[in-house]
């Protein structure tokens, strides 16, 4: 028992338990951050992986991986035990081998291999594998597929070996009473597919008929040690190589998985009919933050990856997308192509965002009509950062110039903001003078150079001043100056530069502008003078500041 825990703790990740509380930087062989016990400025707290512990210099607390969590999540030991149990995916050395879930999955193992030696009896589930699948016995050995016959009693006969009586098949769904009052077991007739947890323990099975039938799925009854939410199929086989090719690939079906792998991509893993969800994107997270997409290329499939996407962008991962022109899963794919093609598709699959304004552009060889469905479809964006971000793609698609493109998102949103009166939103705020000369700068080239030339940027408003800079001093396009703004910043500047101002005469504009920009010189000039002129002590400095003052005044009224 004291050695489980030894051990226990020797295969548990210090820094990547404490890092789920405290910011660390590597700080020679130890990693240093902000102490979580005390309050502190500079990191006294270090992490040491080798070792296994924490100290802070600061406060004194150190101790272990159980006694930080312990204290950090103020648990008792049992459970913090727990917890850096869950958190590193590495079974509680405290659930000791008699234990309730010791003994659940010691049945679902036995289970599995009476499927498994049955599949080799019954002819015909073995040959389907073999002929239609185009799986070979090692696949079928290395995957523990299996069999379960029509009158099964594989389930309870098991349980019974291993004194497990009916209660307890019924507690964890894996059998269910009939209105007859009899027993029976969940797969009849089926192919068996065993799903593990993450680490590697059968939790339940899968199901499917054998050639055509319905459902043609079928899973385990959810319980206590089995979510579909939390389990990707074949996930714990395919950990390892996920860290080492440092990304992940999720696809929708178990026969897709099984091809992945057996194609060498063992960094596949399926959602067993669900979506992908905040835990399965957990699991994959610890591992990498790179992860391909291959769901199925039909409808249902495409819309689920453009939906899912999204959410995993927002999780800060990198989503690349695929989807087969000739097959309709990885599986159908892997039947006529082989691991070097799949290797090249790879290299053409699409950034997320490439692939969603395709999507939103639709399939037309008609560029305006391609971008105004993208006009349409880009509403729900409110990052001024990532409007610009998709606009750039487009741009590039259609190789068609990217103010053509804000031209269509302007008018599609003022269109918006007639039919919406009601809600008074930035894009209807009334444009200043320095909006006026933001606006000219991204005119065209001519009105640009105009602009940068005859207006003296340093009576402009912060804001305009700093765009007029980036566009004077280093010669930015749109996409640069948004990247340079924070959110609120790239917002302002999009609608402005968006607008649908018409501005026939830009000489007179630009007038307007220049006298705008002196009356601003001016007043500056005034309110330095009158500092000084109430600082003064000498008379003569007085009646000449206001003799200046005068003047000033008079250049103002006289505009
Ligand atoms: P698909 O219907 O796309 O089937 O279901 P598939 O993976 O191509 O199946 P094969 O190639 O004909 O064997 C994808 C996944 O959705 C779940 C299963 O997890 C399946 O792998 N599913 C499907 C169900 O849970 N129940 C069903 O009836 C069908
Ligand atoms: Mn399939």
């Amino acid at each position: 028992m004291k050695k489980d825990l030894e051990d226990f703790k020797s295969q548990c990740d210090i820094v990547n338990v404490v890092s789920h509380y405290v910011v660390l930087e590597k700080a020679g062989s130890s990693y240093r951050g902000l102490c979580p016990f005390h309050d502190e400025k500079t990191p006294s707290f270090y992490v040491n992986p080798q070792k296994g512990f924490f100290h802070c210099f600061g406060c004194g607390a150190s101790g272990d991986v159980i006694e930080f969590v312990k204290k950090i999540e103020n648990l008792t030991f049992v459970e913090a035990v727990e917890k850096v149990s869950e958190l590193c995916g590495i079974d509680s050395p405290l659930i000791s081998s008699d234990s309730e879930f010791s003994r659940y999955v010691l049945l679902m193992e036995k289970i599995a291999k009476s499927y498994h030696e049955m599949l080799f009896e019954q002819k015909t589930a073995l040959l389907y594998l073999l002929n239609e699948r185009g799986l070979d016995r090692e696949n079928i050995k290395k995957l523990e597929l299996g069999y379960a016959p029509i009158n099964s009693d594989i389930i309870s006969s098991n349980a019974s070996k291993m004194n497990m009586n009916t209660e307890y098949l019924l507690k964890y769904g894996l059998a269910s009473r009939g209105s007859d009052g009899r027993i029976h077991e969940f797969f009849r007739d089926r192919i068996i597919f065993p799903i593990k947890n993450p680490s590697g323990k059968i939790v339940a099975f899968g199901g499917r008929v054998i050639d055509t039938g319905e459902p043609k799925y079928m899973n385990s009854a959810e319980n206590k040690y089995f979510s579909k939410s939390k389990i990707l199929y074949l996930f714990d086989r395919a950990k390892k190589k996920i860290k080492e090719v440092d990304f992940a690939i999720v696809c929708e079906g178990y026969m897709d998985a099984i091809a992945f792998h057996k194609n060498g991509f063992e960094n596949a893993c399926a959602v067993l009919g669900v979506n992908l969800t905040k835990d399965h994107i957990k699991l994959i997270k610890e591992l990498t933050k790179n992860l391909l997409l291959v769901l199925d290329s039909d409808r249902a499939g495409i819309s689920a990856m453009e939906k899912l996407g999204k959410v995993l962008v927002n999780e800060d991962l990198n989503v690349k997308v695929l989807t087969f022109s000739d097959a309709k899963d990885p599986d159908e794919y892997f039947k006529v192509h082989d691991r070097m093609s799949f290797e090249e598709v790879i290299k053409n699959s699409l950034d997320y965002w490439d692939f969603y304004v395709r999507m939103a552009m639709g399939e037309t060889v008609d560029k305006l009509k391609a971008v105004r469905r993208f006009a349409e479809s880009v509403k729900w964006v409110d990052s001024a950062i990532l409007k610009a971000e998709l606009i750039q793609r487009v741009s590039k698609i259609l190789m068609i110039d990217e103010k053509e493109i804000m031209y269509e998102l302007g008018t599609s949103s003022l269109e918006n903001n007639s039919n919406n009166k009601s809600s008074m939103n930035v894009k209807t705020r009334r444009l200043d003078f320095d909006d006026y000369i933001i606006y000219m700068l991204f005119l065209n080239e001519n009105v640009k150079l105009n602009v940068t030339e005859k207006i003296d940027s340093s009576y402009l408003s912060p804001f305009a001043k700093k765009i007029f800079e980036m566009v004077s001093d280093k010669n930015y396009s749109p996409q640069e100056v948004l990247k340079n703004l924070n959110k609120e910043e790239g917002e302002k500047f999009f609608q402005i530069i968006t607008s649908d101002l018409n501005i026939d005469d830009v000489d007179t504009t630009l007038k307007v502008a220049m006298n705008k920009i002196k009356g601003r010189k001016i007043r500056s000039d005034l309110s330095m003078l009158e500092m000084e002129m109430m600082s003064t002590k000498d008379p003569e400095r007085k009646i000449a500041l206001k003799k200046k003052i005068m003047s000033l005044y008079a250049m103002l009224k006289g505009k």
